[in-house]
């Protein structure tokens, strides 16, 4: 069981949690649910680790909690899932698996062989489809999951926090987590579920607690509260409807796509798309989707098709270059892999698609940087 006393933390100028108690079963998946800013993470990363100084206490089997980091709380038997995954993209999935506590054979040589029996062996009992060998890389961000999920096991995890586990999942990657999830409870792991996605709290929790800007509203049993009323508390007054109806006007047809094909990807792609519409691709993973959106942005060349924009027909795109002089923005799947170079600073990223407007002579003109940032 864990208890949680008075906690308290304060940022400067925030106090994101502002006196905390309740108490989560052992064996059982607890949601934690709040709005955007409620103090969710905050509270996971004292109990992972992370935060050593907040006020009041923690007790674990009525033990008080005294960790400094993440790998003390390890030892303890915590094991924490962040949303952005940690696995190490290059080694394989049992060197990640056994990363930092490589079990060691004859004369101090890694036994490799011992690493891949006892991986091989979690990921059987996860259902894995994929290989101790495989490079971590390679897989989807689910399988990544997975892996994450063999590290814990293989740590005797007692208490695992997930938070947002299913944001980048598909749907059957999402079935697939909760068959998990059920499989860990029943080897009695306690399990911190971090969402806030009520129909999953609702599906796969024992009892929800609900935090409001950095206070505890409520801990309760699924069967003593509803979708309503988490609602309700978490925002901190009711509303009637959830998906009020949209009342958009659609404008004026700005990109129409005809037979795009790029073979062995996706074959005779069409549809169209409206000044002011939201157009949703749906499919289930290796259908198509990003690869259908890469295509469009110049990313991967289309083999055949026609695109027209603001009914103007134009070359398909071969270079993303193409398609940014064309008023086309693309935002990837995986942002930190794709989508950014997270060793430059904010500024330099946002100007990263225009770097050569504002450079000279190889150099970028750092006061017309933050000119265009800023605004
Ligand atoms: N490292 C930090 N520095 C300053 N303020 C922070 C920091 N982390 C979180 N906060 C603030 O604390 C509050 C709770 O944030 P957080 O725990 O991230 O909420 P949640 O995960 O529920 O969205 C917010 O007001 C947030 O802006
Ligand atoms: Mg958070």
């Amino acid at each position: 069981m864990i208890r949680i006393e008075h906690v308290s933390k304060s940022f400067p100028g925030v106090v994101a949690l502002d006196d905390i108690s309740f108490q989560i079963d052992s064996g059982t998946v607890h949601g934690l649910v709040g709005e955007n800013g409620a103090g969710k993470s905050t509270l996971i990363k004292i109990i992972s680790g992370i935060y050593s100084d907040y006020e009041g206490d923690i007790f674990i089997d009525d033990q008080r909690l005294q960790i400094n980091s993440v790998h003390e709380a390890q030892k303890k038997g915590i094991a924490t899932i962040f949303q952005e995954l940690t696995v190490v993209r290059e080694l394989t999935v049992a060197e990640n698996i056994f990363l930092g506590r490589e079990p060691v054979g004859f004369a101090g040589a890694l036994d490799r062989a011992e690493m891949e029996r006892k991986s091989q062996q979690v990921l059987n009992e996860l259902n894995a489809s994929f290989s101790p060998r495989d490079k971590v890389g390679d897989l989807s961000v689910a399988n990544q999951q997975l892996v994450e999920i063999s590290k814990a096991l293989v740590l005797n995890t007692r208490i695992l926090i997930m938070d947002e586990p299913t944001s980048s999942l598909t749907e059957r990657e999402i079935k697939n987590l909760f068959s998990v999830i059920n499989m860990l409870k029943a080897k009695g792991i306690t399990i911190l579920y971090v969402s806030h996605k009520l129909e999953e709290i609702f599906k796969i929790c024992d009892a929800i607690t609900v935090l409001r800007d950095g206070k505890h509203i409520q801990t309760n049993s699924k069967s003593a509260t509803n979708p309503p009323d988490v609602i309700r508390m978490m925002v901190g007054r009711s509303l009637n409807m959830m998906y009020p109806p949209r009342t958009a006007q659609k404008g004026e047809l700005l990109l129409s796509v005809k037979n795009l094909t790029r073979v062995g990807e996706f074959q005779n792609i069409d549809f169209e798309v409206h000044a002011g519409e939201i157009v949703g691709f749906a499919g289930l993973i290796g259908s198509g989707r990003t690869e259908l959106a890469k295509a469009l942005f110049g990313a991967a060349c289309p083999d055949k098709g026609e695109i027209r924009i603001c009914n103007q027909k134009k070359k398909l795109f071969c270079h993303p270059r193409e398609a940014i002089s064309q008023g086309l923005v693309y935002l990837s799947e995986d942002r930190k892999q794709e989508g950014l170079i997270l060793l430059l600073s904010v500024r330099e990223n946002i100007s990263l698609p225009i770097v050569k407007k504002i450079s000279q002579n190889l150099f970028v003109k750092r006061k017309e940087e933050q000119n265009i940032v800023d605004s």
